[in-house]
């Protein structure tokens, strides 16, 4: 709900749980008041105390008084030159070669339902279901009017934002740094929470307490990246799963960011994120305009869980444009790790015939079946199937798996090219490289100019003919090196700081295309696992393929981190063949079982190898998968341990949003001998009802099993597992 105080102009969103208040004040500056537990019919700006502090300029306006600074209130959007010398949210570089940047309020205007942003992912509603605020700043001397987008989205304690920039006047005016969000706190007692890591060990939670100065996280690598997600967390000190205030900021953008937290001198900070201010830079002819990303925050008044599952609600119904919404995905089986490139189409049956009989719906071709890739140094770029091992290409392969009453699915990484690939030889030029440069490789490829629009547009074209030589449903969108050489021959040397959102836009722009002429196609993303794994991306490809890193006690830990924002339907999570690929782990079938199902659940393994064994054990996978589909992909997720701390065991729970039915997981570590005897709290419950544990007679209280805890049978190997499926009776 949006609440004005025109006389005061004072602009309140309440969320369910939640309020963000800002006002215009006196000198019609845009002050943030308030973000925090919800406080209804309240004006909170005498919280924002103001004196006379050397160093800190007062505004021209204030004339002889010292007693307001921009340097100590707390800013709605952060200006820079004027006297607020924190991290500032915009910077303009005008034909005088100055770079002052002032902005005071101009107006609001109020709409129905939640705004959409052209050429760019965001948060969506259908029925009106949200509410838009926009408010219009203007610097007067720049004549540059920069208008922000709040969107409200009242029972998922969601407020999303974004910011468009025009410029109204008749010079050129240069866009060196436009944020997204920024969000000031009256309190750096804080602590920051960061999702880090590297390819295949992607999303590890870091937390520690605010300090003095500035710290941030960022990608400069022309993706989201493995190294740091866009999503980042303050919280109480002592916050936890279920206490303690927390604040999310998610970015829905795949390129270039930076989330950065300023401690200030008075103890105040302040979170500024949006694209990376490196290499950046956007000429706004007059009349010209430039759309920041959108960003979406959750604060939650009640620790970290339900931060998530707010986030993981408002993901799965106004974020995702999923092709099987409200019915179940069939589990998948990839051919990528039983493979490789080394496969013919009598292979690909062999697995696929395999699969079916498991009870598998989607058989998904990976790499190596189109141009002359049979390793990983020629052919991206050349989508023609690869008739040797394929004979008769799509039209004969794909319904011999159909008949096995299976979709089919293909691989593609449209975003890039091998020097050896008759697309290079014709338009070498196509590819990102810098005139006079040799252009780095990344997996022995470079990255396709998907800033410019013949470039996409001739890989389109390849793409349909595939989609339309046969019935495909599925498309895993792959995207393996980082950007470097980032310049293009479609731009000129003083806009060539456009490249790398204009690439991304690229991405967006081709994967919009499908989306309209292909909305029955799921695609999944991936980058090399989960090096793109963002808010953006999750518009165009409702799951993405978590990580390269398939082993199940790892993914304990990558599937944790990944929890705090995006749900569990989002994460692609396979079971693969042991020891496992890529740390030559060995884990028993159960526990890689009841790690992947929790996930977009498939299998990465040759299934013909299978002993009859396994392949009862992968049938009962499957058929749990199935009937608790509903449970795990769109009920209530709780994390009920952490795996960087706990040694033990790590565990998490699924409740369905009736609170009748819950799965519990649980997966051990290194057993050490005689170890304690434990229980397990669980959480969400119904204290009201009382729940059988895996069909048997005994019932437990909800209340019993949350605050006393049910007790884990011992665990005498390492890595085994357990599930408990309780049922309200
Ligand atoms: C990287 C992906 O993450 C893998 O799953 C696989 O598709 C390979 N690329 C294929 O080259």
């Amino acid at each position: 709900m949006i609440v004005l105080d025109q006389e005061n102009r004072i602009f309140t969103l309440h969320t369910r749980n939640t309020t963000y208040q800002m006002k215009a004040d006196q000198y019609n500056v845009l002050e943030h008041v308030y973000y925090g537990a919800r406080i209804d019919n309240c004006e909170l700006s005498e919280l924002l105390q103001c004196g006379e502090r050397s160093f800190s300029p007062n505004p021209n306006e204030a004339g002889k008084s010292r007693s307001y600074s921009l340097d100590v209130i707390p800013q709605e959007y952060s200006t820079c030159g004027v006297g607020d010398f924190r991290l500032p949210s915009i910077e303009l570089e005008l034909v005088n070669g100055s770079h002052t940047t002032d902005l005071r309020y101009k107006g609001f205007r109020l709409e129905k339902g939640k705004y959409t942003l052209e050429g760019l992912p965001g948060f969506w509603d259908t029925d009106e279901e949200a509410e838009t605020l926009i408010i219009f700043l203007i610097d007067s001397a720049a004549h540059v009017e920069v208008e922000l987008y709040y969107g409200v989205f009242e029972a998922f304690d969601l407020i999303t934002r974004a910011v468009r920039i025009v410029n109204q006047g008749d010079e050129t005016v240069r866009l060196c740094q436009c944020a997204s969000l920024c969000l000031d706190f009256i309190r750096s007692d804080l602590d920051m929470i960061t999702f880090n890591g590297h390819h295949l060990m992607e999303r590890c939670l870091d937390r520690g307490p605010l300090r003095s100065g500035i710290q941030s996280v960022g990608s400069m690598r022309g993706i989201s990246s493995h190294q740091h997600n866009p999503f980042v967390m303050l919280c109480d000190r002592d916050a936890d799963e279920d206490n303690g205030i927390c604040y999310g900021a998610m970015l829905l953008y795949s390129g270039n960011f930076e989330a950065a937290v300023e401690c200030s001198q008075y103890e105040n900070s302040r979170l500024v994120m949006g694209i990376h201010p490196y290499h950046f830079c956007w000429t706004l002819e007059p009349g010209g305009t430039f759309t920041a990303p959108e960003a979406a925050m959750v604060c939650s008044p009640d620790g970290f869980g339900e931060m998530s599952r707010q986030y993981h609600r408002a993901i799965r119904k106004h974020l995702l444009r999923d092709p099987y919404k409200g019915i179940q995905k069939p589990v998948l089986v990839n051919n990528w790790e039983a493979t490789y490139f080394d496969f013919d189409a009598e292979k690909l049956v062999e697995i696929a015939r395999e699969a079916a009989a498991l009870g598998i719906g989607l058989f998904v071709m990976d790499d190596g079946w189109f141009g002359s890739r049979n390793d990983d140094n020629s052919g991206l770029g050349d989508w023609q199937v690869n008739l040797k091992k394929l004979p008769g290409g799509l039209e004969s392969l794909v319904p011999r798996i159909k008949e096995l009453g299976m979709e089919f699915g293909i691989w593609l990484e449209p975003e890039m090219v091998n020097e050896d690939s008759n697309l290079y030889r014709s338009h070498p030029d196509w590819a990102l490289q810098v005139p006079g440069r040799a252009p780095s490789r990344g997996r022995g490829q470079l990255t396709l100019d998907f800033s410019r629009e013949e470039v996409r547009e001739h890989i389109y074209t390849q793409m349909k003919k595939v989609l339309s030589s046969a019935d495909i449903s599925y498309i895993k969108w792959d995207m393996n090196r980082s950007l470097t050489d980032v310049w293009s021959a479609g731009l000129p040397a003083g806009r060539q700081g456009e490249v790398y959102h204009r690439y991304v836009l690229g991405v967006y722009d081709l994967l919009e295309r499908l989306h309209q002429e292909y909305p029955h196609i799921l695609i999944e993303g991936c980058c090399g696992g989960g090096g793109r794994f963002d808010g953006g991306m999750l518009y165009y490809t409702p799951q993405i393929w978590c990580s390269d890193d398939s082993d199940a006690i790892d993914r304990l830990r990558i599937q944790y981190g990944t929890s705090f924002c995006y749900p569990v339907c989002t994460m692609g999570a396979h079971v693969s063949a042991v020891p496992n690929e890529q740390n030559g782990r060995r884990t028993p079938l159960k526990t890689r079982g009841v790690t992947a199902m929790s996930g977009a659940f498939g299998y990465e393994m040759d299934l013909s190898r299978c002993t009859a064994d396994e392949r009862d054990e992968i049938r009962r996978q499957v058929e749990m998968y199935k009937t608790h589909y509903e449970l795990i992909s769109c009920g209530d997720y709780y994390r009920l341990s952490n795996p960087f701390e706990d040694e033990l065991f790590t565990a998490w729970e699924h409740v369905s949003v009736d609170k009748k039915e819950a799965l519990v997981s649980l997966v051990a570590g290194n057993v050490r001998p005689a170890s304690p005897f434990n229980r397990l709290r669980l959480k969400g419950l119904d204290v009201s009802l009382y729940y059988q544990v895996n069909h048997e007679e005994k019932l437990y209280s909800g209340r019993a099993l949350m605050q006393a805890g049910y007790p884990i049978p011992e665990i005498r190997m390492d890595y085994q597992s357990l599930q408990l499926y309780l049922q309200a009776k």
